[in-house]
This record gives structure tokens, C-alpha cells and sequence, in this order.
């Protein structure tokens, strides 16, 4: 390190005490908020668990939304339409997440007290524990990255992300999402009860384990000779190995001149909690409803070995973003883009 470097960052003793002070600080607004928090907390794990499993909406849908209002708060990225649509989500409660994490989202807002909620690694420093955040970030960088030549979008397995509305309204282009059938419903009824346009995306009620996604996606009005991205984030990892496979082939099959396929893959390792039993005890909730099913062996050549399973379906990786890579962990999540072999 070099003397520049050196005198650039505060002494440990310095950032110790700025922490300590931020916690001193935090301790009587976290007091002040607890009796709300715990009504708050109540109506969260009633309507996150008990509604929602009444319901029979996914599970894994609504903690991949509830990232987002957690991202929104914490200032990492601005989301004004998950936001509206969480406040009138059944299966969610905004007063129960503000009530539970307002004395954080003060603290940090006030005086900088900063927790795991409010940062994002760096690039290739991602955890099993942090890296919901960059992961939300880069498909945010690969809808920058392609929407504008793209002619279609499809997001099968879309759940409540509202990544296509944010991205594509007031573009020519076709927009379509599958999922189960209950989850789309929600999905609709709540973008209504909020007011949030949505008339430009086809929503299309599927279950890929026993209909066919794609006559459906036909039936639909897509169009085979479009340039199309989609966008398959997080659904692989509650399929079977079979399935997968098949719903790639098919996607290649899709997949006009210049159309691009982006989805996400954890390891084997990490499916089966032998990367973090931290992690696997964390995502109970979510294994108990929403089984992980399906896994990569990233243990030798990663890059590789998700390149060789690409091939298989049909496809030719075009680029991989493999996270905790700079941290020399063993590999247990990427986001790969692909196209027609
Ligand atoms: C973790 S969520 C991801 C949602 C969204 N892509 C996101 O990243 O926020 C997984 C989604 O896959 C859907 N899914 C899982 N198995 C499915 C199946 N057999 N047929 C249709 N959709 C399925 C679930 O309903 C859920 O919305």
C-alpha cells in the first residue's frame, strides 16, 4: 500500500468509534419503534405467510419483491412502482416492513448507520448472504443493455418483479410473462387496485411442469421471427434438471437472429446447502413451499461447465458473470447471456 493509499482511509480506531457512536445513536429509535414493530411484524407474517399460502401465490415471488422494497428504502435502487404495488399487495405488509425497519432506515438516512440492507458489493465480491442485491442490479444492466433492438420481451416465471413495466413502457415492443396461474392473478388485481398501466403486457397463466409454455406463449401472439430477449431470473433453480433442459431447447427454438436469453444459475452445492447451511436454514420458508430442485456443478471451471450444460440446450454462452469470483469462494451463483448455437 502506498503512503497515498495509506492516508486516504480513517484509522480503524476512527471508523470504530464512528460505529459505536451510530449504535448509540440507533439503540433509543429502534426502542421508540418497537411497540409498532411488533404489530407491524404480526401483520407481515400474516399476510407474507399465512395470506399468501391461502392464496397460492409463490412464496419465493414475494421475497424477491419484498428485495426490492428493502433496496428502495435502503436508497440502493430507486423502485416507486414496487413500492405502490407492495401497499396494496395481499400478500405483504408495507406497514410491517416500515414499522420493522423504519428506526434502520432513519438511522441511515439521519446519521449514515449503514447495515448489510444498505450496501451492495462490489463486483465479483458477492456472498451467499449479499448477493440478492447485485443480482437485481445486473438484470437491471441487461434490460439497459438490450431493450432498445429488442422487438419481444418474455419473462417466463416472472412473478411480482416490475422490471418489464419500468423498462418498457412507452416502447414499441411486445411484452409477455407467464407464471402460475395464482400468482398472475394477484399480480394483476394488485397493478389495478394501484392504478399502475400495465395494458401493454400479455399475461399468460402457465405451469411449465404440466402444460406447455410455449403453444401457450404461441397462442399469445409471439412471434417466432422477432428479436426477442428473455429474461429467465431465478425460476430454474424449482425445476427439475429435465425441465430445465427442455424449456431451454425450447427457448432456443424461439429465439430469432439476435435474440438474446438471460437467466441465472445457482451450483449444486448451494441447492443442496452443502455450500452454507447458513443460507439452506435461512431459505427454509421458501425450500417448504417452493422446493430448490435444480443445481450447476460449479466445482471445477464453472465458466465451463455452465457453458457445456448451455450447449446441450441449444444455446452458445455469449457472456457470464460468475459472483464472489475476486473472493476465491467456492462458485455457487452466475448470470449467463446466451443465444441460438
Ligand atoms: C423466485 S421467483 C422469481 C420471480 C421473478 N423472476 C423475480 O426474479 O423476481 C420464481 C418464480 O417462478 C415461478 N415458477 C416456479 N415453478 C413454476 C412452474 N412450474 N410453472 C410456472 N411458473 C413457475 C414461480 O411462480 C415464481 O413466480
Amino acid at each position: 500500500m502506498t503512503d497515498n493509499q495509506t492516508n486516504k482511509q480513517p484509522p480503524k480506531i476512527l471508523s470504530f468509534i464512528k460505529t459505536l457512536l451510530q449504535i448509540i445513536l440507533y439503540i433509543p429509535i429502534q426502542i421508540i419503534f418497537i411497540p409498532v414493530a411488533i404489530i407491524g411484524l404480526t401483520d407481515g407474517i400474516y399476510k407474507g405467510i399465512i395470506k399468501s399460502r391461502k392464496m397460492g401465490v409463490s412464496f419465493s415471488a414475494c421475497r424477491s419483491l419484498q428485495y426490492k422494497w428493502f433496496m428502495h428504502y435502503f436508497n440502493i435502487r430507486p423502485d416507486p412502482l414496487s413500492i405502490a404495488f407492495t401497499k396494496k399487495f395481499p400478500c405483504e405488509s408495507h406497514f410491517g416492513l416500515l414499522s420493522t425497519f423504519g428506526a434502520l432506515i432513519i438511522s441511515q438516512r439521519l446519521f449514515g448507520f449503514t447495515t448489510r440492507l444498505g450496501k451492495v458489493d462490489e463486483k465479483g465480491e458477492e456472498t451467499f448472504i449479499s448477493f440478492a442485491g447485485p443480482r437485481v442490479l445486473m438484470f437491471d444492466c441487461i434490460m439497459e443493455k438490450y431493450i432498445d433492438e429488442m422487438e419481444q420481451l418474455v419473462l417466463p416465471g416472472a412473478g411480482f418483479d416490475l422490471i418489464a413495466l419500468q423498462f418498457t413502457k412507452g416502447k414499441k415492443i411486445k411484452v409477455f410473462e407467464l407464471d402460475q396461474v395464482k400468482t398472475l392473478d394477484v399480480k394483476v388485481e394488485t397493478l389495478e387496485k394501484t392504478g399502475i398501466k400495465h395494458d401493454w403486457i400479455t399475461y399468460i397463466p402457465v405451469d411449465y411442469s404440466n402444460e406447455s409454455w410455449v403453444d401457450k406463449l404461441l397462442g399469445a401472439g409471439f412471434d417466432k421471427t422477432k428479436k426477442t430477449l428473455f429474461l429467465w431470473q431465478s425460476v430454474s433453480l424449482f425445476l427439475e434438471a429435465e425441465l430445465v433442459k427442455e424449456t431451454l431447447r425450447e427457448m432456443a427454438d424461439l429465439c430469432a437472429d439476435g435474440s438474446i436469453i438471460a437467466q441465472d444459475f445457482y451450483s449444486q452445492a448451494f441447492i443442496s446447502g452443502e455450500a452454507s447451511k447458513t443460507v439452506k436454514r435461512a431459505a427454509r420458508m421458501i425450500e417448504k413451499r417452493e422446493p430448490w430442485k435444480f443445481g450447476i456443478d460449479m466445482r471445477n471451471e464453472p465458466n465451463a461447465a455452465v457453458e457445456s450444460f448451455l450447449n446441450e440446450c441449444g444455446l452458445r454462452m455469449t457472456g457470464i458473470s460468475q459472483f464472489g469470483e475476486k473472493l476465491g469462494i467456492e462458485p455457487f451463483y452466475c448470470i449467463v447471456e446466451a443465444e441460438k448455437l
